[in-house]
């Protein structure tokens, strides 16, 4: 078919131009939301007296047939009409010559490609990604209210620092979400603005109503300058910079999984049917899932740079540079759709060894800031207590001792001040259990709580 665009061109576009400039390859997965688009621009036209009924129903009717065809896989998209937009308008027209020909009336392909952005990250975001991440923060919260009591060693430096619970660590991952779930929210925002009727760039002489288009997509704003609403790529980039942190998040998570299962550690075992083996070491269980988490972020972050740096030089208004942004977008949203999914699963199939962080948690003097405290209450300035307890465990290292072993007379050698009651202090549970300031981990319960009533609360209750 001849080009929508040929009128001024008397040559032929060469192969090679058709084959490296197309985006129908990428963009027809924008289908549904073309013609979505086409058919409120199409009854607004009409409103409007810019076309007849008729001719609205005729356009109706064209593209409901072409939905059919595309789901029912009989649609052939052509590269040589480009992209998405071209092929859905020129199958229109084949149809539907006379109206057909009048849908492009008042529009451009450049507002055409950000509204059909927009219509799919409005979704993706309201509808898949936000309640994947409270499905996946709820499995954790789960797993966190059967293990209140679990002790294992918080860390600083990757040194064991005070113990903590599993359920007050594994917490901490379901705020981190809650961060995540809060940016796409406050991103949609800004996707929720109808740029079409920007046109080419400076609107339209003709007598449009985007108020009623936006309405009819059911968008809270229309783009108020018609240059930016065809530049601004801006929403892409917030999407992808939300999932990119999203999975920076995963990606530390995964890898405290991959520590964790490894021998050393012996935290946790991954069910098999979450882990893979080696070909040639019959003995190996790998994390393979959580490594491909952590591995997967990587691309995710060039995702990131590469739509920073095809914006960074653009001059207004639409440039076809922008025509890169859609691989990228397409894979880091399959991307976190799949790491969402798998380490939900993945998680339901993890066994917690309790044995085995409880005793880690007790080693290596993680009780130090204990003795400290303990010293403050007895009226000790917190700098000295730190120096006393310090000494304490310096004597500890050099007779292999632990904290607990001293006798209460060795304790008096450092401080007056250490009685008897220290040694119901100096244990993890006690640990645990003192550490009760908000957001603490000895009123994780509450945490609980107050996280489980944020995670509730649905998006249109706001
Ligand atoms: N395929 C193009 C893209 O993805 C659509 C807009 C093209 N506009 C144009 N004037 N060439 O960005």
């Amino acid at each position: 078919m001849s080009k929508l665009w040929s009128g001024r061109f008397t040559e032929e576009t060469a192969e090679s131009v058709e084959a490296f400039t197309e985006s129908i390859s990428f963009d027809h997965e924008l289908w549904l939301y073309d013609i979505r688009g086409s058919v409120a621009h199409a009854k607004m036209l009409a409103e409007q007296g810019i076309i007849t009924e008729e001719e609205a129903s005729k356009i109706f009717a064209g593209l409901g047939e072409i939905k059919n065809e595309i789901e029912s896989k009989e649609f052939e998209f052509d590269s040589a009409l480009e992209d998405i937009h071209m092929n859905m308008e020129a199958a229109l027209i084949k149809k539907s010559p006379e109206a057909g020909k009048k849908l492009h009336t008042a529009r451009s392909r450049n507002d055409q490609v950000s509204l059909d952005l927009r219509l799919l990250l409005r979704g993706i975001t309201k509808r898949r990604i936000t309640v994947q991440i409270v499905k996946f923060q709820k499995t954790l919260i789960e797993i966190a209210a059967n293990n209140i009591n679990t002790i294992m060693p918080g860390y600083t430096h990757m040194q064991r620092a005070q113990p903590v619970t599993l359920a007050h660590h594994l917490l901490a991952y379901v705020e981190m979400f809650e961060r995540d779930k809060e940016r796409y929210k406050d991103a949609y925002k800004r996707i929720d603005t109808l740029p079409l009727g920007a046109c080419a760039l400076a609107g339209t002489t003709l007598n449009i109503n985007r108020e009623s288009v936006a309405k009819q997509l059911k968008f809270k704003r229309t783009s108020s300058n018609s240059i930016d609403a065809v530049s601004d790529r801006d929403f892409v980039i917030e999407f992808i910079s939300n999932s990119s942190i999203l999975m920076m998040h995963m990606s530390r998570m995964a890898e405290e999984l991959v520590l964790w299962s490894t021998k050393e550690f012996s935290f946790i075992e991954i069910s098999d049917a979450y882990t893979t083996g080696s070909s040639i070491m019959p003995q190996k269980k790998n994390p393979d899932v959580a490594e491909l988490i952590r591995g997967k972020t990587g691309r995710v972050y060039g995702a990131l740079v590469s739509i920073l740096t095809t914006m960074k030089a653009l001059p207004l208004a639409y440039n076809r540079d922008m025509q890169e942004d859609k691989e990228p977008l397409f894979d880091v949203i399959d991307t976190i759709t799949n790491v969402l999914h798998v380490i939900n699963e993945m998680f339901k199939h993890i066994k917690f060894n309790k044995e085995r962080m409880r005793k880690t948690a007790a080693e290596g003097f993680s009780l130090a800031t204990d003795l400290a405290e303990y010293l403050v209450t007895k009226k000790m300035p917190f700098r000295e207590a730190h120096e006393v307890t310090g000494n304490i465990v310096k004597y500890c290292v050099d007779k292999s001792m632990d904290l607990h072993e001293l006798t209460i007379e060795e304790f008096k050698r450092f401080s007056d001040l250490i009685d008897n009651d220290i040694y119901s202090r100096l244990t993890v549970e006690a640990s645990v259990k003192g550490r009760k300031s908000y957001g603490g981990t000895g009123e994780v319960e509450e945490q609980i709580k107050r996280i489980r009533e944020k995670v509730d609360k649905n998006w249109t209750e706001e």
